[in-house]
């Protein structure tokens, strides 16, 4: 207990101070000191013993060394029995953290892909039970295999025992969420609060006929949002988040976390109370289990996402999603042109080497096209026509493109719609193989394998989507089944097929190509220091539109990576004239200077010792 006595006091004069400036309530706050010291009493030795070595190191996840892989457990491998068999798997793919897709309890067709949670101490019985994920974690740590899920905090599923308590019209449990007997307040809500899903759940609040009263339903109608402002609410999912702690999590992604605080009058996303929330989170984390770290989901613009890594002196989240960098990734694919790309992570780099940003190309999501608009304004693109380009670009209408996928939520009203696909179908490969095209599938391959090696050049986690390390395509079979069908999400989160194994290791196969690069390129990243995550990292003029560079410096190591986004060859106008340097991936030794780049061709040069 010394070591809690010891974290204990480090926090709590903090700790009580933003409780009680939210909830002004002794009772409550006594309460939850005293269950985080039954969570705390309760944690299993090892992940105590864990906590402790990554205490002393708290610089643990921010080397270059770790590589995520996110998952549907039902997708991968059936259940969680079945993805504790495929351990084995992550390493073939260098990976030592996956991100095991929502798996807790929630009522099929209601489910949001799991994001609408009836019960958080209990896992969706297709999948398993709890002592079957613990089994995972003891097995994935024995591995050094880190594990990532999500905490969906903003709401719970209308099954839920509070909604359902709530609906029966226990005053208590309404309490927990929003209820309105008149549709006065909702009114004013909507007002000034945006949609999430303007076509498949419009509208901020459902009505609830048997319960004759309106419940804020911010995503969809049976997801309903925790009103935080209830001190019990906070406490109760403290606890949850607790629990599952201590099956042996390591890192909690919190779920739409600029949602959860809400003020009439107000957007009601990123509210000041939401980071006092966050911060709150933190330091119980840090009193109660050191070792795990928080992912905060904040799909926002740059200046709305980095708020949440909180200060020096006060964090909030250890890591956040690199949101913006992947939306404007796939703005360059479509208009081939760099030049916004290198502002955006011109910016990051300019960020505190101590934020660490989650790398990805996709993910179970679609992509918004949140870009930075004021910019493009200043080229003369107008946001409403450039989204109709990139949309009309990925589906293959437009602008030479071989991708493929669909949009999801398109709003009639405003032109908008965000877009689904896997990378590689969006990178062509779909069609190349549909067409049986070979200079199209060439094209295809090269062009994903390229935008791995940018992702991967970046300072940061990256995380693969389950599937991209086999160029796994669109699944369309999700319009067969009718609770699927309504969400075009689904056609990214296909089954991951097994037979493709042995195609990995054939180079003739297009999964080979595609996983022995990212094979070549992981290992790498893993092993060479001039990818630590403390490396100064800048981007290259390169006076061709097409074609990116990044530079990376770490004591006197240093690489130079030339990304060509086009379909043409081209010269990277770089002159780093300091030497030689060795391409890491071809061994080919050559000049940092007027860099003759093939069509969706890349070079990780490394300056020769
Ligand atoms: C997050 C998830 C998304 C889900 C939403 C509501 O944004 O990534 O899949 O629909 O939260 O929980």
């Amino acid at each position: 207990m010394k070591t809690y006595k010891k974290r204990f006091s480090k926090h709590i004069d903090e700790l009580k101070w933003l409780y009680m400036e939210l909830y002004d309530d002794e009772e409550s706050f006594k309460q939850l000191c005293s269950r985080m010291e039954t969570f705390y009493r309760e944690r299993d030795s090892l992940l105590k013993k864990s906590d402790a070595s990554r205490e002393a190191d708290p610089s643990w996840y921010k080397r270059n060394d770790l590589l995520g892989m996110m998952l549907y457990i039902e997708q991968f491998a059936g259940n969680i029995n079945g993805v504790r068999s495929r351990l084995d798997y992550f390493s073939k793919c260098n990976v030592n953290y996956i991100h095991l897709m929502p798996f807790l309890d929630t009522t099929p067709g209601k489910s949001d892909g799991g994001y609408a949670v009836k019960d958080f101490r209990k896992v969706q019985e297709k999948l398993g039970t709890m002592e079957d994920l613990r089994k995972l974690t003891t097995e994935c740590h024995e591995k050094k295999i880190s594990v990532c899920m999500d905490f969906v905090m903003n709401h719970t599923s209308e099954d839920h025992e509070w909604a359902r308590r709530a609906r029966a019209g226990e005053k208590e449990y309404m309490d927990r969420y929003f209820f309105f007997d008149s549709w006065d307040i909702p009114a004013r809500y909507e007002a000034t609060v945006p949609q999430v899903f303007p076509t498949t759940a419009p509208g901020n609040f459902t009505w609830l006929e048997d319960a004759k009263h309106h419940v804020m339903t911010s995503f969809y109608p049976y997801q309903w949002d925790l009103n935080y402002k209830n001190p019990v609410v906070f406490n109760e999912m403290m606890f949850n988040f607790l629990f599952l702690a201590n099956q042996g999590i390591d890192v909690m992604r919190i779920d739409a976390v600029p949602y959860i605080w809400k003020e009439l009058g107000t957007q009601c996303r990123n509210l000041r109370q939401v980071h006092t929330i966050v911060r709150m989170m933190r330091m119980i984390g840090e009193i109660v289990c050191p070792g795990i770290l928080l992912l905060g989901e904040v799909v926002m613009e740059p200046s709305k996402v980095v708020p949440y890594f909180g200060t020096v002196e006060k964090p909030e989240c250890h890591m956040l999603y690199n949101v913006t960098t992947m939306a404007t990734t796939w703005h360059t694919v479509a208009t081939r042109d760099v030049r916004l790309l290198k502002r955006q992570l011109d910016i990051v780099n300019a960020l505190p080497k101590d934020y660490v940003f989650l790398n990805y190309l996709r993910c179970h999501d679609d992509i918004g096209w949140g870009l930075d608009y004021p910019s493009l304004r200043e080229e003369g693109i107008d946001e409403v026509c450039h989204k109709r380009y990139l949309n009309d670009y990925f589906r293959g209408y437009t602008g030479f493109s071989n991708s493929r996928g669909e949009l999801y939520n398109e709003d009639l009203a405003s032109g908008d719609a965000r877009f689904c696909g896997t990378t590689a179908s969006m990178c062509g490969i779909e069609r190349a193989a549909c067409e049986g095209n070979s200079q199209m599938m060439e094209k295809a391959v090269r062009m994903d394998q390229m935008l791995h090696a940018y992702m991967l050049v970046q300072s940061g986690i990256p995380v693969i989507y389950s599937g991209d390390e086999a160029a796994q395509l669109n699944d369309y079979t999700y319009k067969e089944d009718p609770q699927k069908a309504p969400d075009s999400r689904y056609l990214h989160r296909g089954a991951f097929d097994w037979s493709v194994l042995e195609k990995l290791d054939d180079p003739e196969s297009v999964q080979g190509q595609v996983f022995s690069m990212l094979d070549k390129l992981e290992k790498i990243r893993k092993s060479d220091p001039v990818f630590n995550n403390d490396a100064d990292v800048w981007t290259i003029e390169t006076w061709e539109k097409e074609v990116l560079s990044i530079g990376r410096y770490y004591h006197g190591e240093k690489l130079v990576g030339v990304f060509n986004f086009s379909e043409h060859d081209k010269t990277a106008w770089i002159n780093e004239d300091d030497g030689m340097y060795t391409d890491l991936i071809t061994g080919r030794e050559m000049k940092a200077c007027g860099v003759d780049i093939p069509a969706y061709g890349f070079f990780w040069l490394r300056k020769n010792a």
